[in-house]
């Protein structure tokens, strides 16, 4: 199941690993700060380590704490070294659309090889760019998106067509999920993965009707249980051998 979970948050992950469900995690400074993390770049790479190490192979996505380019560069390099599967995540443009990120994740993929997810997008056409500048994945925020008033499974679709018509290597991520229906919906428009809020992931998985249907299950084993018992000893004895059916009444 091409699904990451979006979150910083230890026993969440360890839950949805457990099941086997999560392909990889992703986070952001938003995320950390909500999780708990504090103690600045240091608190980022302790619990990254901590969450790296639990998924490993798996990858997952850290995001620099700065948007100066010198010290975007020396993050980035320290975060990925601190074990194979971290990926470095770096957004579009900085805060009032400075240009230099795109050097940044140019130059960590084609010269350091540290895998980058470009973050932060809103658009077809920015992931494309970013794409186009060498990252592994693109981050697509469908959520934020919708909330603009566009349909994040039309940016999706070309997305994915342009790359690959293009033989473009990027993977498209597709976070901010807000919906349940978001997963299946942004998966089938040609997402490569969602990343999910755990609350998300819980109620993909629990259904009332399933619910309903499981405790039915249950009353009508337990009544089975039950009539195993009326069978007199004798009775068990003469039927050795084959097979007891008991109709319903
Ligand atoms: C994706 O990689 C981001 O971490 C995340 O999904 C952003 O979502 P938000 O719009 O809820 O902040």
């Amino acid at each position: 199941m091409p699904i990451f979970l979006d979150t910083g948050n230890i026993k969440e992950i360890e839950k949805y690993l457990k099941m086997g469900i999560i392909r990889g995690v992703t986070t952001n400074p938003t995320i950390l700060l909500k999780d708990g993390v504090t103690g600045g770049i240091m608190g980022v790479r302790a619990r990254s380590v901590e969450i790296a190490r639990l998924i490993d192979p798996l990858p997952l996505s850290v995001e620099v704490t700065t948007n100066d380019p010198l010290l975007m560069r020396s993050q980035a390099q320290d975060l990925a070294a601190l074990a194979p599967n971290i990926n470095i995540k770096i957004t579009i443009h900085g805060p009032n659309g400075e240009l230099q990120n795109l050097e940044v994740i140019h130059e960590l993929e084609v010269q350091r090889n540290i895998r980058v997810n470009v973050t932060a997008m809103m658009s077809a056409q920015q992931c494309l760019v970013a794409a186009m500048a060498g990252a592994t994945y693109v981050s697509l925020f469908g959520g934020r998106v919708a909330n603009m008033g566009y349909n994040p499974c039309q940016e999706i679709t070309r997305l994915r067509k342009v790359l690959d018509n293009f033989n473009l290597k990027a993977k498209i991520i597709i976070g901010s999920t807000r919906e349940v229906l978001n997963i299946i919906e942004w998966l089938g428009a040609g997402a490569h993965f969602v990343t999910v809020v755990p609350n998300l992931l819980e109620g993909m998985i629990i259904h009332p009707y399933s619910k309903e249907t499981i405790r039915q299950f249950l009353v009508d084993a337990a009544k089975i249980e039950t009539r195993s018992e009326v069978f007199p000893p004798d009775e068990i004895n003469s039927n050795k051998g084959q097979t007891i059916t008991t109709q319903p009444k």
